[in-house]
């Protein structure tokens, strides 16, 4: 997985540039700057903060580096932890790297700015069976195991919810304004979802569909969704796509669900109510075998995005699914297939099949264990490194000078990070109602 930046501290080289001529000017504007920052935290900030955004270092290890001299900023090496920059200061930190493509030379190279460190991130990811989209759960694997290694992951949200057993398109971003705008009902961003039900799809449903669904047990009518019935085996069931013989439970069952027909349907929601898509099928009288949410707005699961693995968007792509499209029959088959095409290649998290969900309990797989047990180590890895950072911070508190900036603006913007982070966006709407988006 692809980090915003990527740390190889064996190949650290040092950059330490010495101060040419033409930088002066540079460094007048840094020393200047550097004394009228206090005031103006959004502008400026701390280097040894920059540093750790950028590299995904404790602020203890951030300020070690700078100290070894191996943070340039315009041009001179700072090694004074403390110095306030200016966010479109030009950094070069020796060693890292802002994309772990780069070539070796050009690793350890790149020149940032220290607004870099600040901006904001959207991932699409590619949700696999079995994983939950709550930050907690005794019983499954929850997604944000899936970014564990991604910069920062504890800033990561997941934009929205998709059930246990849905997969597919799943938004992930640390930007709190852009998860809840996507989630909103009020923005209507339309989810396309790829259903495989257990029976031929009337066609009046298509009207009922439009119309509004009432279900039984909902006191709210459900808002006009969008139903496209495709044509009868568009698409293999996901278990044959994956792994025909293991799918079922007997040989018999192997040759009966290879012959029967599939039925899919394609259906864009914009509420993003609970359970929505399957309780709009159960008032027509299917039943969804399977649910995969393939398209955002305009923004789909690209082909070569692999079950669990998600990749890092440019505002270009993700505002995507800010915008209307209407998926023609034949793009939706596309979709699906392209999306079972990339399941080949995701053997490890691959759909259970039904006798395997009821011994082991969904998401109980060999993956998902292993997942869970990663992701414990690395939560005491976390653990540890905050402690580091807190006693770091609490040596540093030596003067008033120091503890006013850490009152006014290190630990606000923590205590904003942390707020941001225990934020659960898509729990309740306004009005109440339980979402998953
Ligand atoms: N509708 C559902 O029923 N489930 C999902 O995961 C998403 C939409």
């Amino acid at each position: 997985m692809v980090g915003a930046f990527q740390v190889s501290h064996q190949t650290q080289r040092r950059a330490r540039l010495p101060l040419s001529p033409s930088l002066f000017p540079f460094f007048l504007l840094l020393c200047e700057t550097s004394f009228v920052a206090k005031s103006d935290t959004k502008e400026m900030q701390r280097l040894d903060k920059c540093v750790a955004h950028l590299t995904g270092l404790s602020r203890q290890g951030a300020t070690k580096l700078i100290k070894e001299g191996a943070v340039t900023v315009a041009g001179v090496v700072i090694t004074d932890a403390k110095t306030k920059v200016s966010l479109s200061m030009p950094l070069v930190i020796a060693g890292f790297s802002s994309d772990s493509e780069d070539s070796p030379e050009a690793q350890g190279e790149r020149m940032v700015t220290a607004a870099d460190a600040f901006k904001k991130r959207v991932y699409i990811l590619n949700k696999p069976y079995g994983y939950v989209c709550s930050s907690r759960d005794k019983n499954h694997s929850v997604v944000s195991s899936l970014w564990r290694q991604e910069l920062h992951p504890e800033r990561l949200q997941a934009v929205g919810r998709l059930d246990v057993d849905t997969t597919g398109l799943l938004l992930v971003t640390d930007d709190g304004a852009l998860n809840h705008e996507l989630t909103s009902p009020k923005k209507n961003v339309a989810k396309l979802y790829v259903a495989r039900l257990d029976r031929p799809v009337p066609e009046s449903a298509v009207a009922a569909f439009a119309a509004g669904i009432k279900h039984p047990e909902e006191s709210q009518r459900y808002q006009s969704a969008k139903l496209l019935i495709l044509p009868e085996n568009a698409a293999p069931a996901t278990e044959q796509v994956l792994a025909p013989a293991a799918a079922a439970a007997s040989p018999a069952e192997i040759a009966s669900t290879e012959s029967s027909p599939t039925y899919w349907a394609a259906v864009t929601v914009y509420e993003g109510r609970f359970h929505e898509v399957k309780r709009l099928f159960e008032v027509v009288g299917c039943e969804v075998l399977e649910l995969v949410r393939v398209a955002l707005g305009a923004l789909t699961l690209p082909a070569t995005l692999f079950l669990g693995q998600m990749q890092l968007l440019s505002k270009e792509q993700w505002r995507r699914a800010l915008e209307s499209h209407d998926f023609t029959t034949d793009e939706v088959v596309a979709l699906i297939t392209a999306y079972q095409d990339s399941l080949q290649s995701s053997a490890p998290m691959y759909l259970p099949p039904a006798w395997m969900q009821l011994v082991l309990g969904v998401g109980a797989t060999a993956a998902t264990a292993a997942t869970a047990a990663a992701a414990s180590e690395v939560d005491a890895e976390d653990a540890a490194d905050d402690a580091e950072d807190d006693v770091q911070q609490d040596a540093s508190l030596t003067d008033i000078d120091e503890q006013d900036d850490l009152v006014d603006a290190d630990e606000a913007d923590d205590a904003a990070d942390a707020a941001d982070a225990e934020a659960d966006f898509d729990e309740l709407d306004e009005d109440g109602e339980l979402r998953i988006y």
